[in-house]
């Protein structure tokens, strides 16, 4: 059987809770990124990656461009957690952004939905500038749906279930048996 192994990026916990239940599934380890070493990733087969989306940008992408020559000659899965739909354009864009084509042909990604609570400092802040961007796009459009982006914003949501990482577990058990 195939060895696989679960690597995460996050910074408020969605992901590593979505990396922890895949890896249980898949009865393997899961690490944090920065404790994954090059030979972490030439002893397995199949490697699991998760990151979040944070402005715009899929954060760990950089560590699977940087590793690509250890990566290419195995199956790689990406997974992350994040504010937009799964089936939104911005995540789209995010992964053409964040890999070039020959390593987003190898990928495949399993976008997921993410969670938000409190917010650091920096983050609030960050958030202002979306927020004050939808209330500026309601006072001029004054539609529904410009006023449900202005309100919900930068409150707290959680969508992290279980039964998301479903797909992938399933994707996987087809690669590794
Ligand atoms: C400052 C900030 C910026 C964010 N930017 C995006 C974004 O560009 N697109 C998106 O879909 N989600 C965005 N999110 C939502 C996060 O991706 C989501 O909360 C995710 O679950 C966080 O993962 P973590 O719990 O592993 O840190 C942002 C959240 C914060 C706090």
């Amino acid at each position: 059987m195939k060895k696989v192994l679960v690597a995460f990026k996050t910074k408020y916990g969605s992901t590593k809770q979505y990396a922890e239940w895949i890896s249980e599934e898949l009865n393997c380890s899961a690490l944090p990124l920065d404790q994954v070493k090059s030979e972490d990733i030439k002893q397995c087969d199949v490697v699991v990656f998760g990151g979040y989306l944070y402005a715009g940008k899929i954060m760990g992408a950089e560590f699977i461009n940087n590793n690509w020559p250890l990566l290419q000659g195995k199956e790689v899965i990406l997974f992350t957690a994040s504010g937009s739909p799964p089936e939104s354009q911005g995540l789209k864009d995010a992964f053409n952004k964040g890999f070039p084509e020959p390593v987003r042909a190898k990928i495949r990604y399993f976008p997921m939905p993410g969670r938000m609570g409190k917010l650091d400092l920096k983050d609030n802040i960050l958030m202002l500038f979306p927020r004050t961007g939808a209330y500026l796009s309601w006072l001029v459009k004054r539609d529904e749906r410009s006023k449900f982006i202005a309100e919900s914003l930068g409150k707290p949501f959680d969508h992290v279930k279980k039964e998301n990482i479903e797909p992938l577990v399933r994707e996987v058990e087809s690669i590794r048996n």
